[in-house]
């Protein structure tokens, strides 16, 4: 990677999906020049939810935080998550979606202008951007493995996987 390159790990959330956003959110990110270098659509579990915000496990709203990223309140169980690369990618990507605080975001920022506060208090932004180049790698390496993303951008190393079940084309 360049000096001021950087990674980013983008989360379009359910009510982001639900509200059918998903095609006018890239579109804006796609104003900052940077590249997609991975993208699926991920069924979140609790642990993966947990994980991610763990940080935030002593917050009152934390139960609500995991069940909203888990689509348990728009009727939509998965999110697109998304690593953008590039120069200065990580202020680049918060600038356009806003302040956490959809209240507080740029009435024309991506959370200024499609998120709300629920009545009990939590921020349904829309989306999730990494806060800084140490969150991005947790995340990204949370979200994502080495495999499904198209640059290295942190060192891998050879795993021997044990007999492990998974799905094959019937
Ligand atoms: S930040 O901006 O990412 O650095 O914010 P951080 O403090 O690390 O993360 C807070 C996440 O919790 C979500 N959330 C709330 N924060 C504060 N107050 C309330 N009421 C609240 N409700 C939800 C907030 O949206 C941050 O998650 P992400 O996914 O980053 O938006």
């Amino acid at each position: 990677m360049n000096s001021n390159n950087q990674a980013v790990l983008i989360l379009i959330k359910p009510d982001g999906l639900k509200k059918s956003l998903t095609g006018n959110i890239l579109t804006r990110l796609s104003e900052t020049k940077l590249e997609i270098v991975a993208a699926k659509m991920v069924r979140v579990s609790k642990g993966l939810a947990e994980e991610h915000y763990k940080h935030l496990k002593e917050q009152k709203f934390f139960p609500e935080l995991v069940s909203y990223i888990r689509g348990e309140m728009h009727d939509r169980k998965k999110v697109m998550a998304l690593v953008y690369h590039g120069k200065d990618a990580i202020k680049k990507c918060r600038d356009l979606a806003g302040a956490t605080n959809p209240e507080e975001a740029e009435a024309t920022s991506i959370r200024g202008s499609y998120g709300r506060i629920t009545t009990s208090g939590l921020y349904e932004n829309v989306i999730h951007v990494s806060s800084n180049e140490e969150e991005a790698k947790r995340e990204i390496q949370l979200w994502f493995n080495p495999d499904e993303i198209i640059v290295d951008m942190f060192p891998v190393k050879d795993v021997i996987e044990k007999e492990k079940k998974v799905k094959g084309w019937a």
